[in-house]
């Protein structure tokens, strides 16, 4: 059985063990979208990881829920990306662009013109957002209507292609977390009755539309998919994904996609459901140790281990693992805001020992 340092295959490259980079927003982005930097100095430190997913990335103006997140839209955004898949690249790690809309999550903040956020449906999210301005509650959405999902599905093969031409290795597509993909499959915020709500066939037919679009732009080799399957958290509901999460892995299966990332927030047995019925490279994600990741590995219970926290705190993740060395802690205050602190200046264990006593 694999380890957490055995290579593995996804799509046409090969990853040079099985630790994982979590997608992590950070926040560090101007107000146009465009990463600064010194991010690219924050993405290649963690370039020993076997595939680094990035940060949530807009697709659109539409689709930006959070305060300094990047987009891959503007020729601008697209350039800002490329010091980033360059110098990791140049350190010898792999980097796929996690793309996202937040649909009913957004707020008339961070939107043109304070527009009203789209959903599936005109259902409020209960909860709130932080802004500059502190925390605000959710809004009202307005439903998206069939010409804006044709759009939306759109700009999701156009950031796709996007992130080829930064120079991404992939891309995955962020269908969890209660974001628009995952409203759609939900069952609180998707009551619709035309063909994208109702039965499961319906409530999925968003996802397949995207991934399928975003296969047709840049090759299935080159995608992968997030999910998170009823996750609590931006009052996402999901009562039957008993049924509709092996219903979209067992279609996934015809896909050949570079992988699917599984994330159980719930505390629950997801990837004991789901690992079996996916025929490609699995994912699975939250809350593992070096020992629970290697576990899993051990038992065939997954093909990779996903960490978010530890790389974050952790540039050199797997050295530390593989010296069994003691870990740095995440500083949750700094996980959002602007500047280097808290984001670069994590120390690696060289730096540990060499620094000054
Ligand atoms: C600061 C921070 C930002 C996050 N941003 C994202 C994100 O942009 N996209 C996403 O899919 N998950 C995001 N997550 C969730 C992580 O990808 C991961 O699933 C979560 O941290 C659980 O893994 P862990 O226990 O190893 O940290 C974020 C987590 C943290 C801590």
């Amino acid at each position: 059985m694999a380890t957490l340092f055995d290579p593995i295959r996804i799509g046409n490259i090969e990853l040079k063990n099985r630790i994982i980079m979590a997608p992590m927003t950070r926040s560090r982005a101007n107000d146009e979208g465009i990463q600064p930097p010194f991010a690219a100095e924050y993405y290649a430190q963690r370039a020993s990881a076997g595939l680094v997913i990035t940060e949530a990335t807009n697709i659109s103006p539409m689709a930006k829920g959070y305060i300094r997140t990047p987009g891959i839209y503007t020729d601008e955004q697209i350039q800002s990306w490329r010091p980033i898949t360059n110098s990791l690249h140049a350190r010898g790690g792999k980097i796929f662009l996690q793309v996202f809309h937040t649909g009913r999550i957004a707020l008339p903040d961070f939107l043109p013109e304070q527009a009203q956020p789209v959903a599936p449906s005109a259902v409020r999210a209960k909860g709130q957002n932080y802004t500059d301005e502190g925390m605000k509650e959710f809004v009202m959405p307005r439903e998206i209507t069939r010409e804006e999902i044709v759009q939306t599905v759109r700009d999701f093969a156009a950031a796709a292609r996007n992130a080829i031409t930064a120079g991404f290795d992939g891309v995955e597509l962020h269908s969890a977390s209660g974001y628009i993909v995952q409203q759609f499959l939900s069952t609180n915020a998707n009551l619709r009755t035309d063909e994208y709500g109702g039965s499961i066939e319906n409530r999925t037919r968003f996802l397949f539309e995207v991934l399928d679009a975003m296969i047709a732009a840049v090759g299935s080799e080159r995608v992968g998919v997030k999910f998170s399957p009823r996750i609590p958290f931006n009052d996402n509901e999901e009562t039957d994904a008993e049924v509709v999460y092996p219903y979209i892995l067992e279609r996934l299966n015809q896909r050949n996609m570079a992988y699917i990332h599984v994330a159980d927030y719930t505390g629950g047995d997801w990837h004991a459901k789901l690992y079996p019925i996916y025929q490609g490279v699995y994912f699975a994600g939250s809350g593992f140790t070096k020992e629970s990741g290697a576990a899993l590995l051990e038992q065939g219970g997954a093909d990779a281990i996903v960490y978010g926290t530890k790389l974050l705190a952790n540039p050199d993740l797997p050295e530390r693992f593989r010296r069994n060395a003691p870990l740095n802690e995440p500083d949750q205050s700094t996980f959002y805001v602007p500047g280097e602190h808290g984001y670069t200046d994590y120390p690696t264990l060289e730096g540990t020992l060499s620094s000054p006593i």
